[in-house]
């Protein structure tokens, strides 16, 4: 029999993402300040050691599937190295990282050499002046980052494009364009008030899904179509070619019922909810020599925790954490 991590909603939790690092070599201007100075202590960061049995003892629990984030995962040294022990686990079934791909040209051949499966890449535009506004990096690395990527052999490589006030129709008829000539997939996401950079960009208008849905059908006619996996993105399938876009609604459609993940933060706190408090720290304990049993206790109390849904819509203001704390 295996196991299954359930919460209180009757919501199976298989799947954690985990933050390696709240640093980022990026600055988008709707997550982290300009400014930022907050970060945490590199000695309150889990060790290797301390996530790989973490994550063991949630994939002892029914968690089988893993994504690495952060602020930037790529900042944290040595990535390769825990990859390649989180994929020696044997209950872990699915090993996948969201990255900005500042750095991933170095980095892509060693991840998929040491396990990663799924790789999903944030680009919010192809224009080199605008991305340079938005994130204040360089465009070109991250496309760098891409041809390398695909070169290793990662398949699929997702696309995250947050649609902001700066995003116009030009900027998506362009990515799904490349998305088109590179065989990625692109996924829209829409702006969410995390932190109070996050709150900013939330309460400017942006383009509505269902223009955009009506403007592409000009362009590139498409189908309703599916994607393997099972996330929170709903998918339409170009005719014209394979490319597949994933629309993500947390705003204007939110999906918390079906809500499969809990995210792990760099120091070792479980978020429940990406956009609620509810949380639970797990390195005091891990760090004062609890055994196995006593941590898998603390991480069935930490999934009761899990609230039932966000409040973006309702109390827009609520939540000061910004996303690189525990990642998207
Ligand atoms: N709303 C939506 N997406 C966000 N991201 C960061 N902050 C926000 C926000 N406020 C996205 C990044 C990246 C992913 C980790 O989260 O662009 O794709
Ligand atoms: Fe860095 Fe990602 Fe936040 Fe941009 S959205 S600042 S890349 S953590």
């Amino acid at each position: 029999m295996s196991q299954k991590l359930v919460d209180n909603f009757n919501r199976n939790i298989d799947y954690i993402r985990v933050s390696v690092t709240d640093r980022c070599d990026l600055r988008c201007n709707y997550c982290m300040p300009e400014k930022h100075t907050q970060f945490a202590e590199p000695d309150s960061w889990l060790t290797f050691d301390e996530l790989t049995r973490v994550i063991r003892l949630f994939s002892e629990m029914g968690t089988y599937r893993i994504r690495l984030t952060g602020g930037e995962p790529l900042v944290r040294k040595n990535l390769p190295d825990l990859v390649e022990r989180l994929n020696q686990l044997p209950k872990i079934k699915d090993l996948s990282l969201s990255t900005n791909a500042i750095q991933l040209k170095k980095f892509a051949t060693p991840l998929k050499q040491a396990g990663i499966s799924r790789l999903n890449v944030s680009l919010d535009t192809l224009d080199a002046e605008k991305f340079k506004a938005i994130t204040k990096g360089k465009l070109q690395k991250v496309l760098d980052g891409l041809a390398a990527a695909k070169e290793a052999g990662f398949n699929p490589i997702k696309l995250n494009m947050v649609v902001m006030a700066e995003t116009q129709m030009d900027d998506v008829f362009s990515m799904v364009q490349y998305c088109q000539d590179n065989d990625f997939t692109l996924r829209l996401i829409e702006t969410m008030p995390l932190g109070s950079t996050g709150q900013t960009a939330f309460q400017k208008k942006i383009l509505s899904f269902s223009d955009i849905k009506q403007q592409l059908a000009s362009r590139f006619p498409f189908i309703p179509g599916t994607m393997p996996g099972g996330g929170p993105a709903r998918y339409i399938q170009l005719t014209e070619s394979q490319t597949r876009i994933g629309f993500i609604t947390p705003i204007s459609q939110h999906f918390c019922e079906t809500c499969n993940r809990v995210r792990l933060s760099a120091e070792g706190t479980i978020y429940t909810c990406l956009g609620q408090e509810h949380n639970y720290p797990l390195r005091p304990l891990i760090r004062s020599n609890a055994s196995d049993e006593q941590l898998k206790e603390a991480i069935q109390t930490a999934i009761n925790l899990k609230p039932e849904k966000h409040e973006f819509n309702e109390k827009p203001l609520k939540l000061t954490r910004i996303m690189s704390k525990t990642g998207g």
